[in-house]
């Protein structure tokens, strides 16, 4: 169910370099979302940029009513955003997309890379609220660029990498990703980031025989299946199949997906 509101700001917090983790009042979003899922968001009143940025929702709160977008500056729209004030008025279409298929039972590792790391938070929180057990690795580039450690490690244990070393393990996610799937006994995998990463994890992922879903990112320009400007490839031994991330996805079976990268 995708809803058109206004949301109302109430905060914009600096929470790295270059990062912004922005909360708005959007109880109808709120209410309706889960983890994994984003919404399309109207950066400015003006026509320019002309279309909607998809953002994933990196907390959800439905009994306060707010969302929070978690983004780094580096677009016209992102900079548009990071001018919003308290009080500001945001049109926002969401929720959109499949999110995350919820463990039930067993134990689950939640893989974040960079800004990959805003759709894995509000699944930590449900997984928290369920009692089941996961840990959480996130990495990224630099130390300068760690951001939402502390959030994360209200709801599991995290184990930080960067590949500078400045911050926690020296390296890449897979690393720690590697060890855990060697000694732990997990049912599912849950990744988000770059798509080198991605294809990494599932290929851990593969070798150890556990499941593994992952959010990709793609360009998108309706949002909501329209444009099919957002298509991805998907295995099929038979013909080439197709999905639209923003409908389908952005949340896929990782050994459904062809790879590109590397
Ligand atoms: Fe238009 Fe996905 S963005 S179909």
């Amino acid at each position: 169910m995708k809803i058109q509101v206004f949301g109302k700001v109430l905060r914009q917090e600096k929470v790295g370099d270059k990062v912004y983790c922005l909360t708005l009042k959007a109880p109808e979003i709120a209410r309706a979302a889960g983890p994994g899922q984003f919404i399309q968001v109207r950066c400015s009143n003006s026509l320019q940029p002309l279309l909607r940025k998809p953002f994933s929702l990196h907390e959800i709160d439905e009994e306060a009513g707010t969302i929070s977008l978690l983004y780094e500056v580096k677009g016209e729209g992102s900079k548009l955003l990071a001018k919003l004030r308290k009080q500001d008025k945001v049109d926002l279409v969401g929720p959109l997309g499949n999110g995350f298929n919820l463990l039930k039972q067993g134990k689950a590792i939640l893989v974040g890379g960079g800004m990959g790391i805003a759709p894995l938070l509000p699944l930590a929180a449900r997984f928290k609220q369920l009692g089941l057990e996961f840990i959480t690795i996130l990495g990224f580039n630099d130390g300068k660029r760690v951001c939402r450690i502390e959030a994360f490690q209200k709801f599991s244990p995290v184990i930080l990498t960067t590949l500078d070393g400045s911050q926690g393990e020296k390296g890449l996610v897979t690393e720690p990703l590697k060890r855990e799937l060697e000694t732990g006994s997990y049912s599912m995998i849950y990744a988000c980031g770059p798509e080198g990463m991605l294809k990494a994890v599932a290929e851990l992922a593969e070798a150890k025989e556990v499941e593994c879903q992952v959010s990709l990112e793609a360009y998108m320009a309706c949002g909501f299946g329209a444009c099919l400007g957002c298509a991805c490839q998907l295995k099929n031994p038979i013909e080439t199949t197709y999905a639209r991330v923003c409908t389908e996805g952005p949340v896929f079976k990782s050994r459904e997906v062809i790879w590109h990268e590397g």
